[in-house]
């Protein structure tokens, strides 16, 4: 049995604010930026809620597959920003969608929160024998910065990106089919799915989770419903410690998924990680002696988008790169963040 991504989608705003313009906002110049966080750009997505670009991603991975949307039988939705609480943002955007069929409900694991739903949805499909689920991580984290603060406006940005499953046992269930012309119908359309389809598939072969309560508060955003008059809507960050956390565990989360599968070195074709810092990527690099030409970057154009990070440089991953040559190999992806939550993921190049 497995479970595979078939298909990836991501989506962000034409609303770019580059390094310029924010050193016309603060205390702050180009030069800097780069060479603390390898950041250039970031979008801000003034006019759309979180669940809107949620599902412009999906329609997107949607969009290159041919799949009936009532097999959807699960839709996660990793955010720290949605814009409702009741319904979640996982209902209101499988709404948008058309989806009609799908259990969903919203994860908060801060950056770790795609991970984390990876592996909840993982284990769900199995459980409870879903056909497909789609895994979407968005953000609009422009609402919760504080554009005084140099030290933090300067990281992060909006965006969205997500990961449509397939259960692969599910396939043994409908070919045992039964005479009934809708199910053969369905059959059909899968079979064919299935031949005409020779784009990548990452199957989820492992995966680690974890986290530390963050009781010194070195990642923090208030919500405006807590009981106390210190309210800080804002992304509240401690630079320094959340860097020596963020190098310190994500060593350990590669070390353990490979020692766990064993797995060598070379045997990584890829490493998608959480985009939260260029150095925190070259430290990670270096540490686990996995080199930088394998770890996949894009923060220089979307900042840290949270737990939308990972989809989108998965979706970018997989389109832009030739991941065809490594079939047979591996990707991870890991992301850290706060909690202080942190995950690694382990897929098949299939
Ligand atoms: N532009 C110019 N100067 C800045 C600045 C900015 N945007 N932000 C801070 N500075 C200044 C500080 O005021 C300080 O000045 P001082 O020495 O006169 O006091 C100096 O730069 C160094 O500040 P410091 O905070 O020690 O810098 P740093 O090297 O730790 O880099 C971060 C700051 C935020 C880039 C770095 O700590 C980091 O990337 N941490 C991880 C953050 C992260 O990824 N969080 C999300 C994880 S999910």
């Amino acid at each position: 049995m497995s479970i595979n991504i078939i298909s990836t989608g991501s989506y962000a705003t034409d609303e770019i604010l580059d390094n310029e313009s924010l050193s016309k906002m603060v205390d702050t110049n180009d030069k800097w930026i780069l060479e603390r966080t390898g950041i250039k750009t970031r979008h801000i997505a003034k006019y759309n809620t979180t669940e809107e670009l949620a599902s412009k991603a999906c329609e997107r991975a949607l969009k290159d597959v041919n799949i009936d949307k009532d097999e959807i039988g699960l839709l996660l939705f990793a955010t720290i920003s949605s814009d409702t609480k009741v319904p979640s943002s996982s209902y209101t955007t499988a709404g948008h969608l058309g989806i009609e069929n799908a259990v969903c409900f919203d994860v908060n694991a801060a950056c770790s929160g795609f991970i984390y739903s990876m592996t909840i949805a993982k284990s769900m499909m199995k459980d409870m024998n879903y056909k497909y689920a789609l895994v979407v991580g968005s953000e609009r984290l422009s609402k919760f910065i504080d554009w005084t603060d140099r030290s933090s406006c300067i990281l992060f940005g909006d965006g969205a990106g997500c990961a449509l499953l397939e259960n692969s046992e599910y396939k043994n269930e409908l070919l045992k089919g039964k005479n009934n012309s809708k199910v053969y119908e369905k059959q059909d359309e899968y079979l064919e799915n299935e031949v005409s389809n020779n784009l990548i598939k990452l199957e989820i072969k492992d995966a680690i989770l974890g986290g530390i309560y963050d009781k010194k508060k070195y990642l923090t955003v208030d919500s405006k419903d807590k009981v106390s008059d210190e309210v800080s809507p804002f992304i509240e960050m401690n630079g320094r410690q959340i860097y020596k956390f963020a190098t310190d565990i994500g060593v350990k989360v590669i070390d353990k998924l490979l020692k766990k599968n064993n797995i060598k070195n070379e045997d990584i074709a890829m490493i998608v990680p959480h985009q939260a810092n260029k150095r925190i990527i070259q430290t990670l690099a270096e540490k686990s002696n996995l080199g930088i030409e394998k770890w996949f970057i894009n923060l220089d154009k979307y900042g840290n988008t949270s737990s939308a990070s990972v989809p989108i440089a998965l979706d970018e991953a997989l389109k832009n790169t030739y991941l065809k040559e490594s079939r047979g190999k591996y990707l991870l992806s890991l992301a850290f963040g706060g909690g202080l939550s942190y995950g690694g993921i382990l897929f098949k190049i299939k």
